[in-house]
C-alpha cells in the first residue's frame, strides 16, 4: 500500500464534519447498517473503526454498549468528544490482533473500514475470535463495481486490487488508497473465516432526504454505492461423541 495513503489524523475534523449530515454518511450509509443492526437493546456491539463515532452513538442511543476501536489518535479523539468518558475507545490497528478476550461481543460492525485492508483473512479471524458463538458481523464497504467500472477503470474485475485517488474534505486534499474486491473474494474471505452469510443488500438512500440533496438523491438512488454484508460468527461444531 502507499503509506502516504489514508492518514486520517490529517483530515479528522473535515472528514467527520462531512459525514455528520451528507447524503452518503448520514442519508444512506448509517440508516442502512442502523436498519441491519436492527433491535439492539443490551447487545455488547464492537464498532470497528469507529472514526469519530456517529454509528457508536446510535446505536448506543438504541440500547447497546457500545465499545470502538480505530487506528487514528485524531478521530478517536473526535469520538470521545462526542461520547464523553463512559464510552470504551481503544487505539488499535484492525490489522493486528485486537485487545479483546474471545467470545467478547454480541455483535462487530465494520463501517467503511475493511476497504482500508489489503488482506482480510487476519482481521476476519480476529473478529471471529472476539465474536460470540451466533454473534454478528455487519460490515459495509465500497461497492466492487465502483472502481472497476466507475471511478477509475481497472482491468480486472475478478482480482484483487488497489487504486488511489485525492480526496478533499472542507478544503483538505488527502490521498486515499482503497483495496477493491470482487464479490467472490469477499464471500470467500468471509466463510473462510468461519462466518456464513445471513444477507448482502444494495440498500437505498432514506427517501426523506430527496427533499435535502434533490441534485444528489437521484444517483444515490440508481447506482452502486456500497455493499452490505450480515455475516454470522458459525458456532464450532460439536465435539463428536465415540
Ligand atoms: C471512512 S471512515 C468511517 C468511520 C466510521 N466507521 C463512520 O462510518 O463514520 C474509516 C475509518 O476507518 C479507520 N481505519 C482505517 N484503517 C484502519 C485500520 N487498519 N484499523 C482501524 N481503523 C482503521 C480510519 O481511521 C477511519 O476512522
Amino acid at each position: 500500500m502507499d503509506v502516504a495513503s489514508n492518514d486520517y489524523n490529517s483530515f479528522a475534523e473535515s472528514y467527520a464534519a462531512e459525514n455528520e449530515n451528507n447524503l452518503v454518511n448520514a442519508h444512506y450509509e448509517r440508516p442502512a447498517m442502523l436498519d441491519l443492526a436492527g433491535e439492539v437493546t443490551g447487545r455488547h456491539i464492537l464498532d470497528a473503526g469507529c472514526g469519530a463515532g456517529p454509528l457508536t452513538a446510535a446505536l448506543r442511543e438504541r440500547g447497546a454498549t457500545v465499545t470502538g476501536i480505530d487506528s487514528s489518535a485524531a478521530m478517536l479523539n473526535l469520538a470521545r468528544q462526542r461520547l464523553g468518558e463512559n464510552v470504551s475507545l481503544e487505539l488499535a490497528d484492525l490489522r493486528d490482533r485486537l485487545p479483546f478476550d474471545d467470545e467478547t461481543f454480541d455483535d462487530v460492525v465494520a463501517s467503511l473500514v475493511l476497504h482500508y485492508l489489503q488482506d482480510w483473512e487476519p482481521t476476519l479471524a480476529e473478529l471471529r475470535r472476539v465474536l460470540k458463538p451466533g454473534g454478528r458481523l455487519i460490515v459495509s464497504v465500497e461497492h466492487p463495481v465502483i472502481a472497476y467500472m466507475i471511478q477509475e477503470p481497472l482491468p480486472n474485475y475478478l482480482a484483487v486490487n488497489s487504486y488511489s485517488f485525492d480526496w478533499t474534505f472542507g478544503g483538505k486534499t488527502a490521498h486515499m488508497t482503497f483495496w477493491r474486491r470482487p464479490l467472490h473474494a469477499m464471500t470467500d474471505a468471509f466463510t473462510g473465516a468461519g462466518f456464513c452469510i445471513s444477507l448482502i443488500s444494495e440498500p437505498q438512500p432514506d427517501p426523506a432526504a430527496r427533499e435535502l440533496f434533490p441534485d444528489e438523491f437521484e444517483a444515490m438512488a440508481t447506482q452502486p454505492n456500497f455493499l452490505f454484508f450480515v455475516v454470522k460468527a458459525v458456532p464450532p461444531s460439536p465435539i463428536a461423541k465415540p
